[in-house]
């Protein structure tokens, strides 16, 4: 049937091709992308944008800019393709060979698109996934040859998109440890804007993997047009954005080809990340909801399940802890109503014990002094306790002070001849190496073997590649970045495999790692260390952008206690709520705000994680900020709004809620409120239409520092 179907389309596509002027168009809801074979027999880009729905009309557009540019024929500027040919020659001429629409699952369409040179055994074979009702499209590349030797494929795009407007405002995602995703825009005017990692390891702690691109003029939440794109690679990306003489603008997509010339054997595919990316002319909320909801759908791993709750130990002890500490902060999360214990660093090494972050990485066996009786009385523990059990790891990095460094000097990252250069203290395995991959598999699969009911596992990557050098690779010295990804995707494949029902938690020293490939293995992320409330609510602004809270973890801490307790946790219920905080610090009724405010959150919890995300108000325009999360029935909905630093005499505005059903009917009632105070909130208790509540809106914001507030929607 499927055979049918398939011989159907491909029929089907030869006949466009012959009688549609070679057209290929790829379409979503409300997506366009056609391309056009030129007389030359070259593959041109006609047109990206909203769609359009007279497929007559596409013979009338342009012919428009070659989609895969290559190095070494009349192009001036930044190509997707450089290979370096047997005979020395740099150049490549692709011309459209064929292409066929494969349908995937329901919904989803490939179209793949051959190109070939004709003076060099060299295929091309573009890919465009595209998911129909999401309005989502990825696109990747495959290079094959048959020279007789390697080529050297010195740049080797997932993507290149070509856009003719008249102005164009880059918004990129970048910071450092702490201060992540920070958003800021900028003018495109003639030449490059690179935005790029040459971490290696921890790759997102300057930029961030995704961007937005507005068209003519800044698009906001709900106006303008908008290309949002991100790449799934968990490793050196890079993002080229070039206008040319004529103002068009080219966006290349890819691996960072830094210190990475790849030789590529004859036969062998090289297969490119995904790039990933929506075109919304209903501006930046709209395409941040159709990437929540392809995450949730198609990407992320559990997306449609639920996510627990947990109490991590990291903040409340650091490394000062042993096993009666951590008895009892199990029975803290039970208290407190949590699903999950996370015990964090600082429970393993014997000769190097981990006592702070200078040793002991690499030696994964319990620290015979902090915990006596092993994991197994913890996780024993919290069994009797009635809730999960997790840990902490970094089974890619290793202590130059360890038993691991002692023994396995060759599967360390490091200069042979040079003083070693250490972040945070450790240096990074060699994960180009299978015998390396086969230790860090190793490090959970002994962990799960020895403690089955271990739920959950926070994998952390606390430093960049440093002292770059493989003993593995030899003289492929320049495919370590590529190479170390590749090992890093094997052991996750192989854990996901054996443990198909572990949860984890993608870290690296706060956001240091967060892409749509690596989700496809973890269950939600670390956004950050920085956990001050403040700090959170842009950090969690900034990553919204593209993920959805079901995969932002946020966490309840001490970090800035000049805000409440209901503030600081009012900030991490709009994530996947956590506490990171020793309870007996709080007084009794603070306690109790977490008790209720956890309770709260699991029968919202829904709504939070898995409904339409609105930002109302942004934390960069000024001293409030207000977001809301609306169930798909559009029946509840939950508005949060905080007040960071009100200025002295401002008139507060009501605040418009967004995604309500006009016509139907809603109760507000502001909930969470600390023990025996009363809301403030002039709406609450009333009823009123979706229309007005979007219209008119609620007057959320007050002018009281640090002041936070959730509203409960409820349609009756
Ligand atoms: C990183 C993580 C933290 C914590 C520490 C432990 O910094 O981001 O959450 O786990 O490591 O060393």
């Amino acid at each position: 049937m499927r055979l049918r179907i398939i011989l159907l389309l491909s029929l089907l596509t030869s006949f466009v091709r012959l009688s549609a002027e070679n057209v290929v168009s790829i379409a979503t809801k409300d997506i366009s992308l056609v391309y056009r074979v030129g007389t030359d027999g070259r593959f041109y880009q006609a047109y990206l944008g909203k769609r359009l729905t007279n497929e007559a009309d596409f013979f009338c557009l342009p012919q428009g800019a070659e989609c895969y540019l290559t190095h070494g024929m009349e192009d001036y500027y930044e190509p997707a393709l450089h290979v370096l040919h047997n005979d020395g020659n740099p150049s490549t001429l692709l011309k459209y060979v064929s292409h066929e629409v494969n349908p995937l699952e329901e919904g989803v369409t490939e179209t793949v698109i051959s190109l070939k040179d004709e003076q060099y055994p060299i295929e091309v074979k573009i890919h465009f996934v595209a998911y129909f009702e999401n309005d989502i499209i990825k696109e990747f590349t495959e290079i094959l040859h048959h020279e007789e030797h390697p080529i050297v494929l010195e740049k080797y795009a997932s993507s290149m998109l070509h856009f003719s407007k008249e102005k164009y405002y880059l918004t990129e995602f970048t910071g450092d440890w702490a201060h992540e995703a920070n958003m800021s825009e900028t003018l495109l005017t003639f030449g490059k804007k690179e935005v790029d990692s040459k971490l290696g390891a921890r790759a997102n702690m300057f930029a961030s993997p995704f961007f937005q691109l507005s068209f003519d003029f800044p698009s906001t939440e709900n106006t303008g047009e908008v290309l949002v794109g991100t790449l799934g690679w968990t490793g050196n990306f890079r993002f080229t954005f070039e206008v040319d003489h004529l103002n068009r603008l080219r966006v290349i997509s890819g691996i960072n080809p830094y210190a990475s010339q790849y030789l590529l054997p004859s036969g062998e595919v090289f297969r490119t990340p995904d790039f990933y990316f929506t075109y919304s002319t209903e501006g930046k909320g709209e395409a941040s909801r159709r990437f929540h909801d392809w995450a949730r759908l198609h990407q992320i791993k559990d997306g449609l399940d639920s996510r627990m709750t947990l109490l991590n130990n990291w903040e409340a002890t650091y490394f000062d802890f042993d096993e009666n500490k951590l008895l009892s902060l199990i029975k803290d999360a039970k208290s407190l109503g949590v699903d999950m214990f996370l015990l964090d660093d600082g429970w393993f090494g014997n000769k190097y014990p981990r006592q702070s972050d200078t040793q002991g990485l690499g030696d994964w066996q319990e620290n015979a002094k902090k915990l006596p009786n092993g994991l197994e009385r913890l996780v024993e523990e919290a069994k009797r306790q009635g809730v999960k059990f997790g840990v902490w790891i970094e089974p890619e990095m290793v202590s130059p002070k360890s038993e691991l460094y002692e023994k396995h000097k060759d599967w360390v990252i490091h200069l042979p001849n040079r003083d070693e250069y250490y972040f945070r203290n450790q240096l990074v395995l060699d994960l180009s190496n299978p015998e390396v991959q086969d230790y860090v598999f190793g490090v959970v699969d002994g962990l799960m073997a020895r403690y089955p009911n271990i739920a959950y596992f926070k994998w952390d990557c606390n430093s960049p590649i440093t002292n770059i050098y493989s003993m593995y690779l030899g003289d492929r010295q320049t495919h370590l970045y590529i190479d170390y990804v590749r090992g890093y995707y094997n052991v996750l494949d192989r854990i996901r495999v054996k443990y198909p029902d572990l949860s984890m938690m993608l870290c690296a020293g706060g956001g240091g790692r967060t892409d749509y490939e690596a989700l496809r293995y973890y269950t939600e992320f670390w956004p950050s260390d920085n956990t001050d409330p403040i700090e959170r609510l842009f950090i969690q602004w900034g990553y919204s952008q593209i993920f959805p809270s079901k995969v932002l973890c946020a966490h309840v801490t001490s970090w800035n206690k000049k805000a409440s307790i209901k503030f600081r946790t009012d900030v991490a219920m709009m994530g996947k709520l956590g506490f990171d905080i020793n309870l007996h610090e709080l007084s009794e009724e603070e306690r109790e705000y977490c008790v209720q405010a956890v309770r709260q959150y699991n029968e919202m919890k829904s709504v939070i994680l898995d409904g339409d995300l609105y930002r109302l108000v942004s934390p960069y325009t000024g001293p409030h900020t207000s977001s809301m999360y609306v169930s798909k029935s559009k029946k509840e909905a939950v508005v949060f709004s905080f007040d960071i630093h009100p200025r002295y005499g401002e008139r507060l505005l009501p605040v418009r809620l967004d995604g309500l059903d006009p016509n139907g009917l809603y109760e507000v009632e502001e909930i969470c409120l600390m023990k025996g105070a009363s809301s403030s909130l002039s709406e609450n208790g009333k009823v009123f239409s979706g229309n007005y509540l979007m219209t008119v809106g609620l007057h959320l914001f007050s002018s009281q520092e640090l002041f936070s507030r959730i509203v409960k929607v409820t349609a009756l």
